[in-house]
């Protein structure tokens, strides 16, 4: 109950829940605001690095008046070999009332919230999810495209087309943008080289389909997410990095030529020169600071409903 492990089986109408209480916290005096969770505790529990994920879900939480604490696997019991399980109880033991798990394996934060009882927050597990990402994604792009006055249904993203291009293979984040952006009426469009998008990576349903020419992919698109080759999951896989800058970096003239209005958007973290030329990250067409920023609201919002039905 009040956990977020995956944006599979998230309703929309519970979806539309989360954002409408993200836009009340957001209007909230920051008096007020530091009243709605004053006294509770969170724990962040990291076993890969992050900077974003982290740090918005903590402000979030001192934000609203809770108590966090951050266990790292680079800095804990967890390097002398305390599994997964036994660190959730001590964390629970300790007082923490939600657990925000960030896990190399895919399926971690289920079997966290099955052995502790707490809610537990997905804060990205492997190459299978990460359903915040995924809210402050959707969060922006309806800002950008100026659908936040629609009510969030079935239809709220009718005619958008969303691009979501680079290293599929190993990305949660595209997993669960291609799970709920097309439940709300996106079409989304995967394009990467068959290394980094087998045809088989995502299980293609409805309003999803596979395009490996960039620049058509672009023609189509009123949004863009770029997503970074994630060298740490290659396990051994070679890319010729030369020939994919050619092929799907998204650089500035390959944007104004096919996309010129189109929403840019990145998870992060983004390697400049790489899967994105730094002036395109850094141009008016660009969200991604956007995101960022909606990561920290929409995060807050999670970090309520955690907790109030705990
Ligand atoms: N987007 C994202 O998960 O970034 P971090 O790895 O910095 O948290």
């Amino acid at each position: 109950l009040g956990s977020l492990l995956t944006v599979d089986g998230l309703a929309v109408s519970e979806v539309s829940r989360i954002l409408a209480l993200t836009s009340h916290l957001e209007a909230m005096a920051p008096e007020e605001r530091s009243q709605v969770l004053k006294g509770r505790r969170v724990a962040l529990l990291f076993y890969e690095s992050s900077t974003r994920t982290r740090t918005s879900f903590e402000l979030a939480a001192k934000s609203l008046g809770a108590t966090t604490t951050l266990v790292s696997d680079k800095s804990s019991s967890i390097e002398k070999g305390e599994s997964l399980k036994d660190t959730g109880l001590t964390l629970r033991a300790l007082g923490a009332e939600c657990i925000i798990l960030r896990h190399p394996a895919g399926g971690a934060p289920f079997v966290l919230a099955q052995t502790t009882g707490l809610p537990v927050l997905n804060a990205g597990d492997g190459m299978h999810q990460h359903p915040s990402q995924a809210l402050l994604d959707l969060r922006t792009i309806l800002s950008r495209l100026g659908r936040t006055d629609k009510p969030v249904d079935e239809h709220v993203l009718d005619g958008v087309t969303v691009t979501i291009a680079g290293d599929i293979r190993h990305s949660r984040v595209a997993r669960s943008n291609a799970m709920l952006l097309p439940r709300l009426g996106a079409r989304v469009l995967l394009c990467g080289p068959p290394e980094l998008l087998p045809e088989e990576a995502l299980g293609l349903g409805d309003g999803i389909e596979i395009v490996r020419d960039f620049d058509a992919a672009l023609k189509r698109s009123q949004v863009v997410m770029m997503l970074r080759i994630q060298r740490e999951r290659l396990a051994g896989l070679e890319i010729d990095l030369a020939d994919y800058i050619i092929h799907y970096q998204l650089n500035e003239e390959r944007l104004q030529a096919y996309a010129p209005r189109a929403v840019v958007m990145h998870p992060g973290p983004m390697i400049r020169g790489l899967e994105i030329q730094g002036e395109v990250a850094d141009s008016a067409q660009s969200a991604i600071e956007e995101q960022v920023r909606h990561g920290q609201a929409v995060r807050a919002a999670l970090l309520v409903r955690a907790l109030e039905q705990a």
